[in-house]
């Protein structure tokens, strides 16, 4: 039996209508373009109506992977969603995103809650079940509807989050030149405290609002985003140097920079669109997959460098040959 590796075969993405530029924000509470440009890099965010749930984004970002890698419904085994902002405490997004596109040859169905790591959460499990042949294809979806658990008097944090979806069709091959190569996940609970959800459904019946130590979390991030990436390389026998695109978690484009000049990485080959889609949770590395993908910036065999930090604290690192 060839081993088994886990391609990414195609990516979708949706980002609601409403674009809010720094400008925008400044005419609601006391900030300033200047003031947010120059220390987070963003120049705005996408927020969803009420119509523009959760489950619609995710929705529409899997329909579009669907398409471009020109699948239906029915070739999809698993969902893994991954999102901190879902439209209800059960059933999952992932439940109900196969209801509404009709995914009835998906077994296997389930949100997974690591913040802004939960994408590259879902790629290592989605990775295992593939690796040991329980399923062929999986959709994973990174959502979140951040403008709804904003805290609009905390104005450090309230500027920094948009809304969005971004999502991959997952694909079992017997190249070896293809797919996830490795990935790492880690969690250190001792840290909630720096960023966490003031509500929850058993702690207070409300979602609560998002609370940051803002550069507190901002030295953690950096920290654990450089040090997961170069474990991954040292036990695949690879150097930085070797990386084609790093795609980290875009929280902020001052952490990007640290990152990449942690470890003496070109600027040029990191994907950012921390500028137009601010920090996007769980959406933020599969919408930057996204954008990158439908520009045409992946040759095949490119060698991809995932890096994400989150609330939990939650860190998780990947490498996968496109
Ligand atoms: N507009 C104008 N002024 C502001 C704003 C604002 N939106 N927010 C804060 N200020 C003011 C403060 O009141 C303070 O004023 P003071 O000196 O008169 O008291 C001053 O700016 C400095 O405030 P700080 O909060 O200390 O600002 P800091 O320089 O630390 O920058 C920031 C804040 C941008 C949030 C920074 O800490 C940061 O980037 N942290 C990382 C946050 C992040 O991206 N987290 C997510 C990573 S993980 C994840 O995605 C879940």
């Amino acid at each position: 039996m060839p081993q088994l590796n886990s391609a990414i075969i195609s990516t979708g993405s949706y980002l609601p209508k409403q674009y809010v530029t720094n400008d925008d924000l400044a005419q609601k509470i006391e900030t300033s373009d200047e003031w947010i440009r120059t220390r987070t890099g963003i120049e705005g965010r996408h927020y969803g109506d009420e119509t523009e749930t959760t489950t619609f984004m995710a929705t529409k970002a899997a329909e579009r992977a669907l398409e471009q890698a020109n699948l239906t419904a029915e070739d999809i085994d698993m969902i893994v969603v991954a999102t901190v902002t879902p439209d209800y405490t059960f059933p999952s997004v992932a439940c109900l995103m196969q209801k509404q596109m009709g995914l009835t040859n998906a077994s296997v169905a389930f949100d997974v809650q690591a913040a802004c790591s939960g994408f590259v959460y879902g790629l290592n499990l989605i990775d295992a079940q593939i690796k040991t042949g329980q399923i062929k294809r999986a959709i994973l979806v990174g959502v979140e509807k951040f403008s709804s658990i904003l805290n609009w008097e905390d104005r450090s944090t309230c500027v920094l989050f948009g809304d969005g979806a971004g999502a991959v069709v997952i694909e079992a091959t017997d190249n070896p030149n293809r797919g996830v190569i490795a990935s790492k996940l880690h969690a250190n609970g001792n840290l909630a405290d720096l960023l966490h959800g003031t509500g929850g459904i058993a702690a207070t019946q409300t979602a609560g609002h998002v609370s940051m130590q803002g550069r507190e979390v901002f030295r953690h991030a950096v920290r654990e985003m450089v040090g997961v990436v170069s474990p991954l390389l040292e036990k695949n026998n690879l150097k930085t140097d070797d990386i084609d695109w790093l795609i980290p978690h875009q929280a902020n484009m001052r952490i990007i920079e640290a990152v990449t000049k942690q470890l003496d990485f070109p600027m040029e080959k990191t994907i950012q669109t921390v500028a137009t889609h601010a920090n996007t949770s769980a959406a933020s590395i599969p919408l930057a997959l996204d954008d990158a993908n439908r520009k045409g910036t992946f040759k095949q065999g490119d060698l991809l460098a995932l890096s994400a930090f989150g609330a939990g604290f939650t860190w998780a690192g990947a490498l996968l040959r496109w």
